[in-house]
């Protein structure tokens, strides 16, 4: 079995700098990529900005800025934000960049050869916000003005000559390759939206642009670029070297093993992109998962609504890993999900203070006070091994993962904390001071629980949990997920470090 995992962000447009939403495709994807790295595979993380096309061109001219340095200024915030969110990226692709462009125009080239375009005429309409073209029965009129039924973004009339893509060759194929690959489209209600709007029928796509010309040339007819998203697709090829596909990056990663996406551009993903691949004769992902959105009081949060919730501005006033574990947690993954003040102090005193952290420190304070602050010795008795065995099962715990199951994975990790701070208490180890051989197994055990969670929270709480894992001698290299069902692991006489509180109580008056 290949130990290799690609995964990958949407590429954002640097039209205005990141919001929540942004933030949330990115550390959900860090969260998959960070398990299956301590999970002992390779990793690739691609994240990165989409940049051509007639939305940022507009944004540009808005900032009277060339195109290309407004996306320099602004490429720039997000790739800072990946530093902020302490995204553990392989790679930040821009498309922009040589590399990019040459696989671009190379996937291009291949689409011609394969007979797959034609030059015809586009009439329609076109939502420059969404980048999108959208059939008429999509559109709905409002006092003369048009807009995207699902999206609620203005469309404009477009008349241009323009190459097109025979999509509609691909109909049946996309059906039986979906048939075929049941768990292709994640979650399921979003792959059977993708299945009717398929089998609604697919017309031919245009993909090429005549009327503005930022964007990526076609290499047999510099008169037209090349349609944005089939531009921005291919970065995720472009980013293992394609088209060299003798490189090492692309043999060892190629297909992806999951594309993390926000609902709203699945049909990007899930039927233009396998499309494309398969016109080009181009191994196809293995999994597009659609997420829901992070809603500003009931709506998707966006520029023009003005109702953006600002990452930064949360992770100054509350910390970066309440905010990550905060968006894995409490938004059920999948579906649409909300932020409030009140919830994210819930978390931080409930779930971060008052299970984790108190675990953390009531053991190490009684292993300081009662062991002088070493691993004791342990003569487990079944108590003990009842609460441990609990971690014993690595392939329940893998699964979730691989079915984007954050949700259980997470109410894994939160039952066990309650568990082993109630074995804690219903052990009493404080009564047990005649019984030194009875305290020292309990305490050894209770340290073990913290080290087995720490690294089931790892990749949700990265920072928090190195310092845990730390007083263990435990750090980002020797981290293993392997490793939690070896209930022997601590080292009896080994010093423990000392550990700070982890996570501040909100008192509110
Ligand atoms: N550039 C395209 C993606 C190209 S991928 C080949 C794009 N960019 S975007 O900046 O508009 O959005 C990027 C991602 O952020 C999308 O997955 C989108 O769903 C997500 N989000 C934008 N607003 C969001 C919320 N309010 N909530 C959650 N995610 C949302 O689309």
């Amino acid at each position: 079995m290949s130990k290799n995992f690609y995964i990958t962000t949407p590429i954002y447009y640097p039209s205005a700098k990141p919001h929540m939403g942004h933030a949330y495709s990115s550390i959900v994807s860090d969260f998959f990529a960070r398990f299956k790295r301590n999970d002992g595979y390779s990793v690739q993380f691609l994240t990165g900005t989409d940049e051509h096309g007639l939305k940022i061109q507009r944004s540009a001219e808005k900032n009277n800025m060339k195109p290309k340095d407004f996306c320099d200024q602004i490429s720039k915030t997000f790739e800072n934000l990946s530093k902020t969110l302490n995204l553990s990226n392989t790679d930040f692709i821009r498309t922009t960049e040589q590399r990019h462009i040459k696989s671009v125009q190379h996937l291009w080239k291949i689409l011609e050869d394969q007979n797959q375009i034609y030059m015809s005429k586009y009439e329609g309409w076109y939502s420059v916000s969404d980048e999108a073209f959208y059939q008429p029965d999509e559109i709905e009129s409002k006092e003369n003005k048009h807009f995207v039924i699902s999206s609620g973004s203005p469309v404009e009339w477009v008349e241009e000559e323009s190459f097109f893509f025979k999509l509609s060759e691909w109909e049946k194929p996309l059906l039986k390759f979906y048939d075929e690959n049941p768990k292709f489209i994640l979650p399921e209600g979003r792959r059977n939206e993708v299945i009717s709007f398929v089998k609604n029928g697919l017309k031919d796509l245009s993909v090429s642009r005549k009327t503005f010309s930022w964007g990526i040339k076609i290499p047999s007819n510099n008169d037209h670029i090349i349609y944005v998203w089939l531009d921005a697709l291919t970065n995720y090829l472009s980013a293992l070297n394609y088209p060299n596909t003798k490189d090492e990056l692309y043999k060892n990663f190629w297909p992806a093993d999951v594309h993390i996406i926000g609902k709203d551009i699945l049909r990007f993903h899930a039927i233009y992109w396998p499309a494309f691949l398969m016109a080009a004769k181009l191994p196809l992902p293995k999994r597009v998962y659609g997420h829901g959105w992070i809603l500003s009081g009931d709506e998707k949060m966006s520029k023009s609504k003005g109702n953006i919730l600002d990452p930064l501005e949360i992770i100054d006033v509350y910390g970066l890993d309440t905010l990550r574990y905060y968006l894995l947690k409490e938004v059920s993954f999948g579906n649409d999900g909300n932020i409030s003040q009140e919830k994210l102090e819930s978390c931080i005193n409930s779930d971060l203070a008052n299970n984790y952290g108190n675990l953390c420190q009531r053991v190490l304070a009684f292993c300081e006070k009662n062991c002088g602050s070493k691993i004791p010795t342990s003569d487990f008795i079944n108590d003990d091994l009842e609460i441990l065995k609990n971690f014993e099962n690595l392939e329940y715990l893998r699964d979730l993962i691989d079915n984007q199951n954050i949700n259980d994975y997470m109410k894994f990790i939160i039952d066990m904390l309650f568990s082993s701070n109630k074995y804690f208490n219903d052990q009493e180890p404080w009564k047990k001071k005649n019984d030194k051989n009875r305290l020292n197994t309990i305490v050894y055990t209770a340290l073990d629980l913290i080290r087995k969670i720490s690294i089931l929270l790892n990749p949700v709480i990265p920072d928090t949990t190195l310092k845990v894992l730390k007083i263990f001698d435990i750090n980002d290299d020797k981290l293993k997920f392997e490793d939690i069902d070896n209930h022997k692991f601590l080292e009896s006489g080994k010093n423990i470090g000392k550990l700070n509180i982890l996570f501040k109580k909100i008192e509110n008056d």
